[in-house]
């Protein structure tokens, strides 16, 4: 009979903090839902000298990874460390060595997910993610259970809580790009290397994590299409408003009989849509499905007891299933049939933002260009003209065109003499 279930944890940053005193100040309520103790065994870290915001024994803290993934106490592995190595290296270690992982790790999961679940299932070892996307917001479980039985059909998400205050603050306030991105940042919400909110790469890494499960395919970073939000200037926010559109930089895929679009880049959206009203650091998820319907799930999807939430609801799944003797490994059943649609097939409206000279026949060589190329204006305001200059920001609202006609159209707009800049170019999702 086993006295206990091992918890190895893998970092004890911000995560690993949280999970590690969740262990601890819940130990009693988690026994009882686990059906046995929650022990912490052993808690690998790079410095073991470093000064913690959580208390835990010098005795349990290594920097030898095998001190953890070997430990013969240690039931389930806790990945907390990030980024793509070691962590995947460890996470496929514990598996190896009979162990039940759990991770918070996106970029591992979107570049290695079906790799890692494999060798999961071959060695009847659960491999559990829910923190992957959208921290204590429950998605991978609604995704793998409560969905089960639904056709999805597509998914807008805002899955970066970074990008979104940003976004959120420059609306608001009228802020330019630079100064708010400097003020996530000494707010502690941009990431090491903050390409990987601004560009849009994290909720690249969360969108493969959910299209794979909504459309059992798998996926990776590379299929998405991604742009992120450097270009926005504080006066598209201001002609969006005067159209009556947000811009939020959103993750979408959607699937059209087998072919799935799968992309993330600021967007224009109707200001009165439930996404438009998701302010700051806040995530929400919506997916369409044929019958549950519309759904939309909505939360903080960072810190440290956001993740550990998720965390810990997949270390209980697994004790007690433990704790009964029960192998509930998840099959993977693919759907080979789906695949990605290119980009240049995607077909949305589009907002264009050009300075031109202020003179007449200049907006007719304008439309001429996209008329060419089968791309209908639906409006076209003229602004701020600069009378000393004597230029002028024209911007234009187009019906649904291809993605293929309006890059060849964009070029050609670049080389006409009569436009100075295309200064932005952005999709509008209604
Ligand atoms: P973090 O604060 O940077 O902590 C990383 C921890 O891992 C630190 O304790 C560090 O040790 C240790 N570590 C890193 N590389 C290591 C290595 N090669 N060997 C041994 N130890 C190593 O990261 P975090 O914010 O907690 O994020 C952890 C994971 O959770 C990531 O995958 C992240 O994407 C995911 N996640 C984070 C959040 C969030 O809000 N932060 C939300 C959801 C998911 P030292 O302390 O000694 O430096
Ligand atoms: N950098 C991420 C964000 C953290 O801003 O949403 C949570 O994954």
């Amino acid at each position: 009979m086993k006295k206990d279930i091992g918890i190895g944890l893998l970092g004890l940053g911000t995560v690993g903090s949280g999970v590690a005193e969740v262990l601890v100040t819940r130990a009693d309520s988690l026994a009882e839902q686990a059906g046995l103790s929650l022990i912490l065994k052993k808690v690998l870290v790079r410095d073991v000298n470093k000064r913690r915001s959580v208390k835990v024994s010098t005795n349990l803290l290594t920097s030898h990874p095998e001190e953890v993934l070997s430990h013969p106490e240690v039931d389930i592995v806790i990945e907390l460390i990030g980024g793509e190595h070691p962590a995947k290296e460890y996470i496929e270690q514990a598996i190896t060595n009979g162990r039940y992982v759990v991770t918070a790790n996106k970029e591992v999961m979107a570049k290695h997910g079906y790799e890692l679940l494999s060798l999961a299932g071959k060695h009847n070892a659960d491999l559990r993610y829910e923190a992957s996307v959208g921290s204590g917001i429950p998605l991978i479980s609604s995704f793998q259970q409560d969905l089960a039985a639904n056709k999805i059909s597509a998914i807008h998400a805002i899955l970066n809580g970074t990008t979104n205050y940003i976004l959120t603050r420059m609306a608001q306030e009228g802020l330019d790009f630079a100064s708010t991105l400097k003020q996530a940042q000494e707010l502690g919400y941009v990431e090491t290397d903050p390409a990987n909110d601004i560009e849009g790469i994290d909720a690249a890494y969360k969108l493969v994590i959910l299209s794979n499960l909504a459309f059992r395919s798998k996926f990776v970073p590379q299929d998405v299409y991604r742009e992120g939000i450097s270009n926005i200037a504080a006066r598209d926010f201001l002609y969006a408003k005067e159209f009556g559109y947000a811009i939020k930089l959103l993750a979408i895929a959607k699937r059209a009989d087998d072919k799935v679009e799968m992309r993330v880049h600021p967007v224009f959206i109707p200001q009165d849509s439930q996404l438009a009203k998701v302010d700051g650091v806040y995530n929400a998820v919506e997916v369409e499905t044929d019958l549950a319907g519309k759904l939309v799930f909505y939360g903080e999807g960072a810190g440290a007891l956001r993740a550990s939430s998720a965390v810990m609801a997949d270390v209980l799944a697994i004790a007690r299933n433990i704790y009964r003797g029960v192998n509930n490994v998840p099959e993977l059943r693919l759907n080979q049939r789906v695949t990605v649609k290119p980009m240049s097939e995607v077909t949305t409206r589009y907002y264009l933002r050009l300075n031109a000279p202020d003179r007449p026949c200049v907006l007719a060589q304008i439309s001429q260009v996209l008329g060419d190329n089968s791309i209908s204006i639906s409006s076209v305001i003229q602004k701020e003209s600069d009378l000393a200059a004597q230029t002028a920001i024209i911007v234009i609202m187009t019906y649904p065109a291809e993605e293929k006609g309006i890059q060849k159209a964009l070029k050609q707009l670049r080389q006409l003499p009569v436009v100075n800049e295309v200064s932005n170019f952005i999709r509008v999702e209604v």
